[in-house]
């Protein structure tokens, strides 16, 4: 639906030409590739560190194992190696020695004295390693030797002689009658040792070391295990690599996919919002604000790209022209709305006089009127407005240029009673505003509302000259009758524009009649709120009573068959053009007027409110932070002025006349604290002025006060930009305004902080000329370019695409249906 929206989503451009088709390909590849170099520079990494130690760990498994076994070849030979000493045979000990080299990884044994001679050896025993050198390899943490014929493990174990009890005994008697070391004597002499302690009796029945083994292991056989084990285990951490990197791949893959999917569907809000408009389980309750948020936020950004695009091209009354005759073929255009653009009031000399009445809605939907032709439908409230319409109840405005037409519909006093006084103002006004003052709710308002919506849908029906003109339905004294036109007329393009706020769901939840007004306004084809923020909270509203089906990326809502587009159209004013301007006083001749007719010295610093009078535009609030600021900087009084325009409005309601009361009241005791003779602080001019009074007003003034506490835009801080054309003077403008969204070079205040607002007087007071100009210039382009014509124009457009999508798809239907009949042989 909208162009600019779908410019957003990330798919790639559809230029990229055959890329393009393998976009989700080369994603994957990618995607993957993100996730296995890593996982390989790991595997070699782990390659790397893990072998060596396991080198290091089975070495030391095996020369553990070789010692014990060498401990088991040694204890074995003892006994028969002690015999032989004893016997005094080298040759048996060879013999000894040759039948323990059978074991294959025994590679040679030799035999040392205690004292460290080399007594026997087997062939393979190298020559040139002595006892002593071996001792020192065998208690070496790596007991290897390198020989040319590869690596040996050393390993010595100590021979002991045990004697045998009866041998000691003998022994020791022996001893005894023999002559003390003969027999070490001669043992020397054959080479072999005879036991040391035969001349000690006493130490004979203790065991003896009578030699050392040597014993020489082959290791060649461990380097090659090892290398086994090596290609083994690299073969395992490759095989790992290998399946890990498959898991991850596979869990990437539909992990991405699902992150993907499911935060389209969170955009989309299908993760959220369940066909029948319930809640869905798929998406948790916690994630819900994050994505309204998110969605929220997505808008915003949109906006605000929009904006950075620069002007679209300019909009203006020829432009819009053309995009009715264009788009959308230059098809009837209606607009209905409660008040009428111009009043005739008949004075009390018998003259008729026409007034412009004070409505931001007025304001901004008469130049597009003026542009588009058609027909305006409003209630005609003026004294004289029979007397100068037609037999239809018609007359041509504006007066003497005739531009369009105005149906006047008359209503009874009960009839406006209860539309518009009672439900209208004292229920939806201020249900819609939540400005602390309590909605009414009265069963015969709401008949009446219901009647008299059922009567302007039939003048709209009325209207009609084809069966799908152009309705542009306004405010919130029509809530009902999109639904009431839809009925009669379904091909119609109906676009609703609610000019308040819209409140969050609690708050209209307060609505007895809450279900009946979503359904009325969702016979809408577009429905228009001033900012994404009341968008937001329409839809919410329909999502928490009706069982609609909202699709939040495209921002529409299907109910019973019919869709409709909620989208945000910021408001504006039409930009004053040169001829106009050239036709205002100058600002220092509206600044002497203005002063002169106030009776304030010239040099007086000068701030106006021009407002309703109506309890939402912070009247109050502003009185207390002129009041502030008086106290808080004294050197004002007597140089401020603050004169506050007050249309009366709405004043039958008791509500709004407590409300003038108290604004009446606190501007007496502000006058009475800080007037003195000559000078008034607080000027309140409860009576209507003409446009071009508060032309001259704005242009006077060195500020203008907009504190509402809830406005849906709020058109006097634009017109008071346009107003401007000096760049001088300061906008301190509400938070709560909808206008603070784009106006963000005012000075924005929160309107219930007195001591901020006073302090935004002050500034405003002392603002050097050069900061007010570039404030101002900044203000002024962006109302320029924001103007009324591109409000309406974006509708139009919107509502232009939508009538083309509806022909197509009539057309389709056409053709399937043409089709089908073929089929079946008809
Ligand atoms: C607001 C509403 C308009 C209304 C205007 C004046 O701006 O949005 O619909 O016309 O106030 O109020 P009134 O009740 O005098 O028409």
């Amino acid at each position: 639906m909208n162009k600019d929206r779908t410019q957003g989503t990330s798919v790639p451009p559809a230029s990229a030409g055959p890329a393009f088709l393998h976009w989700p390909i080369v994603q994957t590849i990618r995607l993957q590739l993100r996730f296995l170099l890593p996982l390989i520079a790991v595997v070699i990494a782990t390659a790397y560190l893990v072998l060596p130690l396991v080198d290091g760990v089975t070495l030391r498994w095996f020369a553990r194992d070789l010692d014990s076994r060498g401990a088991v070849v040694a204890n074995a030979l003892s006994d028969s190696v002690v015999e032989a000493m004893r016997a005094k045979r080298p040759r048996q000990l060879e013999k000894l020695f040759e039948r323990a080299l059978q074991d294959e990884r025994l590679f040679a044994i030799g035999l040392c004295s205690p004292d460290g001679q080399m007594l026997v050896r087997t062939p393979a025993f190298p020559n040139d390693l002595n006892c002593f050198d071996a001792l020192q390899i065998s208690s070496r943490r790596d007991p290897r030797l390198m020989l040319n014929g590869g690596p040996v493990h050393v390993a010595m174990h100590d021979v002991v002689d045990q004697p045998h009890p009866a041998a000691v005994a003998e022994i020791a008697s022996e001893a005894a009658s023999a002559p003390p070391a003969a027999g070490a004597e001669s043992a020397a002499g054959n080479g072999l040792p005879v036991a040391a302690a035969a001349s000690e009796p006493t130490v004979q029945s203790a065991p003896v070391i009578v030699g050392r083994l040597v014993l020489l292991h082959d290791l060649s056989f461990i380097e090659k295990r090892s290398q086994d084990t090596r290609r083994y285990l690299v073969g395992l951490i490759a095989a790992l690599g290998m399946v890990m990197a498959l898991i991850t791949m596979v869990v990437a893959q539909l992990s991405w996919r699902g992150w993907v999917s499911g935060v389209r569907a969170l955009l989309r809000g299908e993760g959220l919002i369940s066909p029948m408009g319930g809640v869905s389980s798929a998406t948790s309750v916690e994630l819900q604000p994050f994505a309204a948020d998110l969605r929220e936020r997505l808008r915003d950004l949109e906006d605000e790209y929009r904006r950075m695009q620069g002007p679209e091209a300019d909009w203006s009354a020829e432009r819009l022209q053309a995009l009715l005759m264009t788009q959308l073929r230059g098809d009837q255009v209606i607009v209905v709305s409660n008040r009428e653009p111009y009043i005739h009031e008949r004075r009390r000399d018998g003259n008729i006089i026409v007034k412009r009445p004070a409505s931001g809605l007025v304001t901004a939907v008469e130049p597009v009127m003026r542009a588009c032709s058609g027909t305006w439908i409003a209630h005609g409230s003026g004294s004289a407005d029979r007397d100068v319409v037609d037999a239809n109840d018609r007359v041509a405005v504006p007066p003497g240029h005739d531009e369009y037409q105005l149906r006047r519909l008359w209503l009874t006093e009960q009839e406006e009673q209860g539309y518009y006084f009672g439900f209208a103002n004292e229920g939806l006004w201020p249900l819609c505003h939540v400005a602390h003052v309590r909605p009414v709710f009265r069963e015969s308002d709401w008949e009446a509302y219901k009647a008299v919506n059922r009567r302007f849908a039939d003048a709209v029906v009325a209207e009609a000259r084809s069966e799908d003109p152009i309705v542009l339905v306004q405010d919130y004294h029509f809530a009902l009758l999109p639904a009431m036109v839809r009925e009669k007329l379904p091909n119609a393009t109906i676009l609703t524009f609610w000019h308040i706020p819209w409140p969050n769901p609690e708050s209209f939840g307060i609505c007895p009649w809450r279900r009946e007004i979503l359904q009325g306004m969702l016979g809408s084809t577009i429905l228009g709120f001033h900012t994404r923020f009341h968008c937001k909270n329409f839809i919410e509203t329909v999502d928490r009573f009706l069982e609609a089906r909202i699709e939040h990326e495209h921002s529409t809502i299907s109910f019973q068959e019919d869709e409709t587009l909620v989208e945000a159209y910021p408001i504006s004013i039409e930009w004053p053009s040169d001829e106009t301007v050239a036709s205002w006083p100058s600002v220092p001749e509206a600044r002497r007027n203005v002063r002169e007719r106030l009776g304030l010295r010239q040099d007086t610093t000068l701030a106006v409110g021009i407002d309703r009078f109506d309890y939402t535009k912070g009247i109050l609030e502003r009185l207390n932070a002129v009041e502030r600021l008086l106290e808080k900087h004294p050197e004002w009084i007597g140089r401020f002025v603050f004169v506050q325009v007050a249309a009366p409005t709405r004043s039958s309601l008791e509500e709004y006349r407590n409300f003038q009361e108290r604004v009446e009241r606190l501007t007496l005791r502000i006058n009475e604290r800080f007037g003195r003779t000559g000078y008034q602080p607080v000027h309140l001019l409860a009576q209507h002025h003409d446009s071009h009074a508060v032309n001259e007003l704005l242009r006077a003034a060195d500020m203008c006060i907009v504190t509402s506490l809830h406005d849906g835009m709020n058109l006097v801080s634009k017109e008071f930009v346009a107003a401007r054309d000096d760049e001088q003077g300061v906008l301190i403008l509400s938070r709560f305004a909808g206008a603070a969204r784009e106006m963000t070079e005012a000075l924005i205040v929160n309107p219930y902080h007195v001591e901020e607002t006073a302090d935004a007087l002050h500034r405003a007071a002392t603002m050097p000329a050069a900061e007010q100009r570039a404030r101002m210039a900044s203000l002024r382009a962006t109302v320029r370019e924001f103007n009324v014509f591109r409000w309406a124009g974006r509708m139009l457009t919107d509502a232009g695409r939508w009538r083309l999508k509806a022909r197509v798809d009539a057309r389709v239907a056409r053709y399937r249906h043409a089709h089908e009949r073929d089929q079946r042989g008809l």
